[in-house]
């Protein structure tokens, strides 16, 4: 299986860290952030990896992590050419690179410590569609957050940063999709943020009955704020620091 890791945005919530330099080589532990879903994918065995990325910054990933040798990967880099437009445009910008197949997908600011081995497993196993990747947290407004019947193991909807939550969980950043998923995106509209929202897609597979979900296990977290970065540095840090790596 492929995966794709995008790294693209404006990072408008880390200003100004981020006038210069991309959210995703900002420093988690001792390597840029973008470092640890490389390994996440690396682990559990995927290793064609494409990269979307802004334009202004594409020459520093090439310099900070070339053709994924070190990491014992292959990376390839795609351009999203409109900066900030949504990770449903950002994913688009991955179609020629899959050709085909099931693949998955992991937005750069998201560190967790689950492996990816027994979600991928679930997936290459469900027929067709997609699949999230669902964490309970304090503060859902934040994030995707999906309804559900936890009965039946449904998602019934997500509602994109919902002013009343219809659960306390969220949707990571971690999305596993078949083909079908660049034409469901063709298919969506900028929404009032003026983003082609990935939520939206992953409602066209809630309205086929083909999304499926697992619970993540470990901790996780996005970091694309100042106090959510801190928090990664703390986790990764205290990870090491209690394996003596320091
Ligand atoms: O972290 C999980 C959350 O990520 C989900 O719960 C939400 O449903 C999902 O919309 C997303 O929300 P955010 O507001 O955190 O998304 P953000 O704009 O920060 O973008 C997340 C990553 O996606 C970012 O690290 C880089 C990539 N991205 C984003 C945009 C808008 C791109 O590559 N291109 C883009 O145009």
């Amino acid at each position: 299986m492929k995966g794709v890791l995008l790294a693209g945005g404006t990072g408008s919530r880390l200003q100004p860290l981020t006038s210069i330099l991309n959210k995703h080589l900002l420093p988690v532990g001792r390597y840029p952030m973008i470092y640890w879903p490389i390994m996440k994918l690396k682990d559990a065995g995927v290793k064609e990896i494409l990269i979307v990325t802004n334009k202004e910054h594409l020459t520093s990933f090439k310099k900070v992590l070339g053709i994924g040798k070190d990491f014992g990967v292959n990376l390839y880099y795609q351009i999203q050419n409109n900066k900030g437009a949504g990770i449903g445009d950002a994913l688009l910008m991955a179609k020629d690179f899959i050709q085909q197949g099931k693949f998955i997908v992991i937005l750069g600011d998201n560190l967790f410590e689950d492996s990816l081995v027994s979600y991928l497993e679930a997936f290459r196993k469900q027929k067709a569609g997609a699949r999230v990747i669902l964490k309970e947290v304090k503060n859902p407004r934040r994030y995707g957050v999906p309804e559900l019947d936890i009965l039946n193991r449904k998602i019934l909807s997500i509602t994109e940063k919902p002013n009343i939550p219809m659960s306390t969980y969220c949707v990571t950043g971690v999305y596993m999709y078949d083909q079908q998923v660049f034409n469901l995106i063709e298919h969506t509209n900028p929404s009032s943020r003026n983003e082609l929202e990935i939520t939206d897609v992953n409602n066209m597979f809630v309205g086929q009955n083909l999304l499926e979900f697992d619970i993540l296990n470990g901790w996780w977290i996005d970091a694309g704020t100042h106090e959510s970065l801190y928090k990664a540095n703390q986790l990764v840090y205290g990870k090491e620091l209690k394996e003596g790596e320091h």
